[in-house]
């Protein structure tokens, strides 16, 4: 919720910023803690989706782990607080540089998405002496539901090793001397709102286990991903973490002795952030009136790239309600937040807020136009 007392503070900022509230991000936090220690689930925080240090240090202090792409995330989360031995390293194209220095990190695991890339991490390590725990990202083929650029489990998908590949990729892991299988990883894609998808993905991680199982081959963590959707149309709703977790407890299958591990990003982060704005201009269009506001798709990326839905809010404004194309100032059509948005009657300097912007906002900004990068400002400080 923004209130009356943030908003004050908000007119003294210059916008565009990005604004989290903290509150939020606590009570989320509580909650996933209290549910994964009560199931005996381990929650690696997904790093991609918002790496600011203040936010990974409130996450990290909840004794979560890590889920990082890149050495340079890596590195972020250990200046954190994330301790190295809670750090898997995800990503379908890691560099050799990257592997040596998550080696050098000691980090807890890498998912791995290819044998050739099994063979580089095994020469790697054994340059350094070391043995790399590693887990296999297998593909399900199972279809998310969501939008095509964040689908990521279907056949046609650059990630994770083919079902039918596994044999052969097992028989030559065990062959090499400086990795360690120690388990499975799945991720099928992002904004995931149908719980029937997550259930399909356990009966499929059933049958792989039982074809580990009958070969005797002991796995020490089943890692499931994200995924987790958020609500766009309803900023205030938390996402549906009971549901989820009394889901996978249903229906995973998970050994005695094995570690069930969660890689949530969105869920965790999406709702506390909100992208504040100013509006510029108002200008008829011909169909259609223009809010033109000081934040474009470089400070969130989301609606020109995936056709995202944010709720916008005009916060200053009680007129009539009217209809806006909500526009931002970068030099592309695609620079829009919303078309036919009904808000209240929109003025110059008013200030507006674009909800749910907490995950993949700020982490995918970038300096088109040259524009400035947006700050953070946290409720803390307000
Ligand atoms: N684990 C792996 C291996 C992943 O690739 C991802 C996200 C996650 C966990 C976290 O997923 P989440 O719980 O956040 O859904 N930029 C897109 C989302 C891309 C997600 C990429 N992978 C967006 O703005 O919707």
């Amino acid at each position: 919720m923004i209130n009356n007392i943030k908003l004050d503070k908000f007119r003294d900022i210059e916008t565009p910023f990005y604004y989290y509230d903290l509150d939020i991000l606590r009570c989320t936090l509580d909650l996933v803690k209290k549910e994964s220690e009560l199931a005996g689930y381990k929650v690696h925080y997904a790093v991609k989706a918002n790496a600011n240090p203040r936010i990974l240090k409130i996450i990290s202090s909840y004794g979560f782990g890590a889920d990082c792409v890149s050495w340079n995330e890596i590195s972020c989360a250990i200046s954190a607080g994330f301790k190295p031995s809670e750090i898997v390293f995800a990503g379908v194209g890691k560099t050799d540089k990257d592997i040596s220095a998550a080696l050098r990190d000691n980090i807890f695991c890498f998912n791995c998405e290819s044998m050739p890339e099994i063979e580089v991490i095994d020469q790697l390590a054994s340059r350094q002496n070391k043995t790399a725990r590693i887990a296999l990202r297998i593909n399900p083929y199972i279809e998310a539901h969501t939008h095509k650029y964040i689908t990521t489990g279907i056949e046609e998908s650059k990630f994770g090793i083919n079902t039918w590949e596994i044999e052969e990729v097992v028989k030559r892991v065990s062959s090499f001397n400086n990795v360690k299988l120690i388990g499975m990883h799945f991720h099928i894609g992002s904004q995931i709102t149908l719980m029937s998808v997550f259930k399909s993905l356990c009966t499929r991680i059933n049958e792989l286990q039982e074809w580990f199982t009958s070969r005797s081959i002991p796995l020490e963590i089943i890692n499931v991903g994200g995924g987790l959707g958020i609500d766009y149309e309803n900023p205030e709703k938390g996402p549906r973490f009971q549901e989820y977790f009394s889901l996978l407890n249903e229906f995973i299958d998970v050994l005695p002795g094995q570690i069930l591990h969660l890689e949530p990003g969105r869920s965790i982060i999406g709702q506390c952030g909100s992208l504040i704005s100013r509006v510029l201009f108002i200008k008829n269009g011909s169909n259609t009136m223009f809010a033109i506001i000081d934040a474009g798709m470089t400070d969130l990326i989301r609606p020109a790239l995936y056709q995202a839905h944010h709720k916008i809010e005009n916060l200053t404004s009680k007129g009539n309600i009217y209809r806006y194309d909500v526009v931002g100032p970068v030099c592309e059509s695609a620079d829009t937040f919303g078309k036919f948005i009904e808000l209240p009657e929109t003025h110059r300097g008013d200030i507006i807020a674009i909800r749910s912007a907490g995950a993949y906002g700020e982490a995918m900004a970038s300096r088109y136009n040259m524009r400035d990068l947006a700050k953070s400002v946290f409720s803390d400080d307000l």
